[in-house]
């Protein structure tokens, strides 16, 4: 056992887990979607509700995941294979989710990618959001950097965990924090911000008045919290089976969430003040922050050379998470089906890149392809993080809390009994009741005709 572990390669410190685990968890879902799914959904109401859900599911699923992930030091399927077979299913929906999310991920990386080369090549811009819609509608270019931005996380993760992610990580988080500090307090400080500060941070009740507006609201702020922490698919169970058992699960299991919140609000405090500030529309979608930013930057001094340093954070944000993603099915493919790892990453990253393409021509000639009224893109987000991902951590608790059991989930929380594993009780009426009955009732009132 021993040496299959140190075979599979493996974390060489406890603050290497820690900031591999926040390079999963932070990424574009903290810095790209956050603020929009905010702006969407009401602003403070859904911040609110994002940071209950934080508490009640997130930090203790993640605490879950790790301690079923260093259990067993497998991916997720091979996982829950390991402990019971009949509930094998739950990490295939993980890795199943894992392909969809990672092939319109890659499509927003090459948003990115395609922004760091505008700042770099100081292309004149006069309007942002022209600039960007004429982008996104092209038929060539998102589809290039779309494809760029996945050879780039196959090329790290065909180098391998602890050489590839953390050396990365621990250069480009802390500089990211600095980075969205000093632009929240440009942004807030710009005229007219105030009111976009109000709508982050003072709940208005108006803008939900229905039982199905709120069901949305509570459906879209579930869905962030799985999706920004990289819950319900098997990514921290991945990250947790390359864990030593030194490393103490209860600590990260907090310190990854509060990092992650931290900088999704940070980032609400960037984008949503200037949104107002340059009167554009906090539900304007996917595009807020590459119309947004740009403006900020535009009323900095050295805002060019701002926008470049803060687009290659971003990348770096994005990149460390995609390579959790493709991490995923490339060890499920390394330790069952026996491939190595670079064939694995090679293929998969292929069909993901194929699946892809769809998502990043769903913004123009893709554009009237719906499914329920949803593009392509849509859709894959829709599938992903408000249903694939709840879904899997739904199970997960199940699983915990009634097949694994808590005694034998806390043997491994409390490294066999040497660190006291004091929330045990609460964790325990979490997995049991209170997680699967909130997601549960989320599902009921989104899903199922009101009426
Ligand atoms: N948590 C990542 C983000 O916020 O950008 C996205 C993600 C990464 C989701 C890894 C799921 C995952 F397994």
């Amino acid at each position: 056992m021993k040496n299959e572990a140190k075979k599979r390669g493996g974390f060489t410190s406890s603050l290497g887990f820690i900031l591999a685990a926040t390079g999963s968890a932070v990424g574009l879902g903290n810095l790209w979607k956050f603020p929009y799914i905010a702006g969407e959904g009401g602003g403070a109401i859904f911040v609110l509700i994002y940071l209950f859900f934080v508490l009640v599911l997130g930090v203790p699923i993640m605490l879950g995941e790790m301690a079923i992930g260093r259990k067993t030091k497998l991916n997720p399927i091979g996982a829950y294979h390991k402990l019971n077979k009949k509930f094998t299913f739950i990490g295939v929906i993980g890795v199943v989710c894992a392909f969809i999310i990672l092939s319109y991920y890659s499509v927003i990386g090459g948003w990115v990618l395609k922004y760091i080369t505008t700042y770099v090549t100081n292309t004149h811009v006069t309007d942002a959001s022209a600039y960007f819609k004429n982008f996104i509608q092209s038929p060539v270019e998102p589809v290039i950097w779309h494809i760029v931005f996945m050879a780039l996380t196959c090329i790290i993760v065909i180098g391998g965990v602890a050489k590839g992610i953390e050396r990365a990580s621990k250069i480009m988080l802390p500089l990211l924090f600095i980075f969205i500090i000093i632009i929240a307090i440009r942004s807030v400080t710009l005229p007219g911000a105030m009111e976009g500060v109000k709508y982050f941070v003072i709940p208005n009740f108006s803008h939900i008045d229905s039982i199905s507006e709120i069901s949305k609201v509570l459906l879209a702020a579930m869905g962030q919290v799985f999706f920004s922490l990289s819950l319900g698919m098997g990514a921290i169970i991945t990250y947790g089976s390359y864990l030593n058992k030194e490393v103490n699960l209860q600590k990260s299991a907090f310190i990854i969430p509060t990092l992650d919140t931290l900088v999704a609000v940070l980032a609400g405090f960037a984008i949503l003040p200037a949104v107002f500030a340059f009167g554009f529309k906090p539900t304007a979608g996917p595009g807020l922050l590459f119309e947004t930013l740009p403006k900020v930057f535009e009323s900095m001094p050295f805002g060019v050379i701002f926008g470049v340093l803060f687009f290659v954070l971003v990348f770096f944000a994005a990149i460390t998470s995609s390579v959790s993603l493709l991490e995923v099915v490339t060890s499920y493919c390394i330790d069952n089906l026996k491939m190595k790892r670079a064939t694995a990453s090679i293929i998969i990253a292929s069909i993901m890149t194929i699946i892809g393409i769809f998502a990043a021509l769903s913004f123009g000639p893709l554009a009237d392809v719906k499914f329920f009224g949803n593009t392509i893109f849509d859709l894959m987000s829709f599938v992903s993080d408000k249903l694939l991902m709840p879904l899997g951590g739904f199970f997960m608790c199940i699983f915990v809390g009634y097949i694994w059991g808590i005694d034998n989930a806390s043997e491994e929380i409390s490294n066999d009994g040497s660190i006291r594993f004091r929330w045990k009780k609460l964790f325990s009426i979490i997995m049991k009741y209170i997680a699967p009955a909130i997601i549960l009732v989320i599902f009921i009132t989104s899903f199922l005709p009101t009426k």
